[in-house]
């Protein structure tokens, strides 16, 4: 795996399609589905709705958790507990609101207990993810925490080794692992302080590669 971005010719590809093969016709149509699956056990075991995700469609920043809450699963909206404020904070501090960036999980359904998802769950619900992120299309996606991370840069290296660090995704776009705001609530100050720097390295990259991408629009593909 690389760290640090560079597409050939230093440029990102102008003419890759936005959305590649989606099996739903439209950001809505994928809504609808989401919110009705019942694909995997975590249908049945406590879920009180589907948590699809939250925020603007169009959104040039995703993040990506791990799966709802107590919090969440009642209220219906990703990260809205304890850990959900943190991400907010840290999102605030970069200068944005939650509105202005998009918002989702690896796993749509509660897990109970909040214990981990598991690998089959998490692969029943893949398809809405990569969903979400082909209609929305990021110029950055951050991934909080192992699951997340593990998931769509398709490692087994932990997120201490790889967080703030940067990684090309899906042809024009870049991944920035950081850490999971409830791990940063467990274990304090330094983890704090680390995702802080991490959120700006998220800022610095979102300027960046937004621009990139506004320049390479139109150019000869
Ligand atoms: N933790 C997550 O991973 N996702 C949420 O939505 C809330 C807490
Ligand atoms: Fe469907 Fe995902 Fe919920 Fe499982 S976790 S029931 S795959 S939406």
């Amino acid at each position: 795996m690389r760290s640090g971005t560079r597409w050939p010719d230093g440029g990102i590809p102008s003419s890759v399609s936005l959305v590649v093969e989606s099996p739903f016709a439209s950001f809505e149509e994928l809504e609808r589905e989401a919110l009705a699956c019942t694909k995997c056990p975590l249908a049945t075991q406590g879920r009180s709705q589907v948590v699809f995700g939250d925020g603007d469609p169009a959104a040039d920043l995703v993040f990506v958790g791990e799966g709802p809450g107590a919090e969440e699963d009642k209220q219906g909206i990703p990260f809205v507990g304890r850990a959900g404020r943190l991400l907010t904070g840290l999102i605030a501090d970069i200068g944005l609101r939650r509105d202005e960036v998009y918002i989702a999980n690896v796993v749509k359904c509660r897990p109970p207990g909040n214990r981990d998802p598991l690998p089959d769950e998490i692969e029943a619900c893949r398809p809405y993810l990569e969903g979400q992120l082909g209609f929305i299309d990021p110029a950055v996606v951050v991934t909080l925490g192992n699951f997340a991370t593990k998931l769509l840069l398709e490692t087994k290296d932990g997120i201490t080794k790889l967080r703030g660090r940067e990684f090309p995704f899906r042809e024009r776009a870049v991944l920035i692992p950081a850490f999971h705001p409830s791990a940063v609530l467990r274990s304090g100050g330094t983890a704090l302080a680390q995702s802080r720097a991490d959120f700006v390295r998220v800022k610095r990259a979102l300027g960046r590669v937004s621009a990139e991408r506004a320049s390479s629009q139109g150019a000869p593909g």
